[in-house]
């Protein structure tokens, strides 16, 4: 499979949420979420194993390493670039990983209008866009409002995980999760070894940069 066998399935006029295999589109600046019946995770995945989900998986690596490693979990990609989700998709087929469902959509889109209940073992977000100057902070992923749907989302004992090389993005990340009341004992660890396959964690080790993990657990 090449990326671009997975074809959009809708022009702009036309754009509606649809499930295509095992990516479900999620389309911005659309009113009618609620319309869309999401099947049940456990029909989707056909078992009903623990979802763990990441958010901004870029090309992929880092999730299909995982969803490979640890069969016995089901995966969720979460990409908002088109461009980037074909790449996800084309590499779930031709690896045969049968435990992914991808979603081609903006994180907090997906998840305040398609995810209704506690679902999520664990969240990991790898890398997220720094916007490192001070007028771009504001779209940042991880503010408060990220922080309160993956608490709503994350059942008993979940795990949230959040990577970077930015210390300042580290530092709000820190700050974010200890503010927040179910996100227990946070820490701040400097990652000796890779976080995990990652175009980004590469990249950033080769220049020399610190990874920052931020860890925390729903108690
Ligand atoms: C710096 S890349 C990191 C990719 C990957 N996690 C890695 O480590 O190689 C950040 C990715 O997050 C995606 N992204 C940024 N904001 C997003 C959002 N709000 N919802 C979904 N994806 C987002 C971008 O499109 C991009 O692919």
């Amino acid at each position: 499979m090449r990326p671009k066998d997975l074809k959009s399935p809708f022009s702009w006029d036309a754009r509606c949420p649809s499930i295509i295999g095992n990516v479900l589109f999620v389309p911005d600046h659309y009113t009618e979420h609620q319309n869309f019946k999401l099947p049940d995770w456990k029909e989707l995945f056909e078992n009903n194993n623990p979802i763990h989900i990441e958010y901004c998986s870029g090309n992929g690596e880092w999730v299909i390493s995982q969803a490979k490693q640890n069969p016995h979990i089901n995966w969720i990609a979460v990409e908002k670039q088109f461009p980037r989700v074909r790449k996800i998709w084309s590499k779930s087929q031709n690896r045969q990983v049968n435990n992914l469902f991808i979603i081609c959509g903006e994180a907090l889109t997906f998840t305040q209008n398609y995810i209704k209940r506690p679902t999520f073992s664990a969240f990991h977000v790898n890398f997220p866009d720094p916007w490192p100057k001070t007028r771009h902070a504001k779209h940042r992923i991880i503010q408060q409002p990220f922080a309160d749907e993956i608490a709503r989302c994350a059942l008993p004992g979940a795990t949230a995980t959040f990577v970077t090389d930015d210390k300042p993005y580290a530092t709000q990340m820190l700050q974010v999760i200890t503010d927040h009341s179910i996100w227990q004992n946070p820490t701040h660890t400097i990652l000796k070894e890779g976080s995990g396959e990652s175009y980004f964690d590469r990249l950033w080790r080769s220049k020399g940069r610190q990874i920052h993990q931020i860890n925390s657990i729903n108690c």
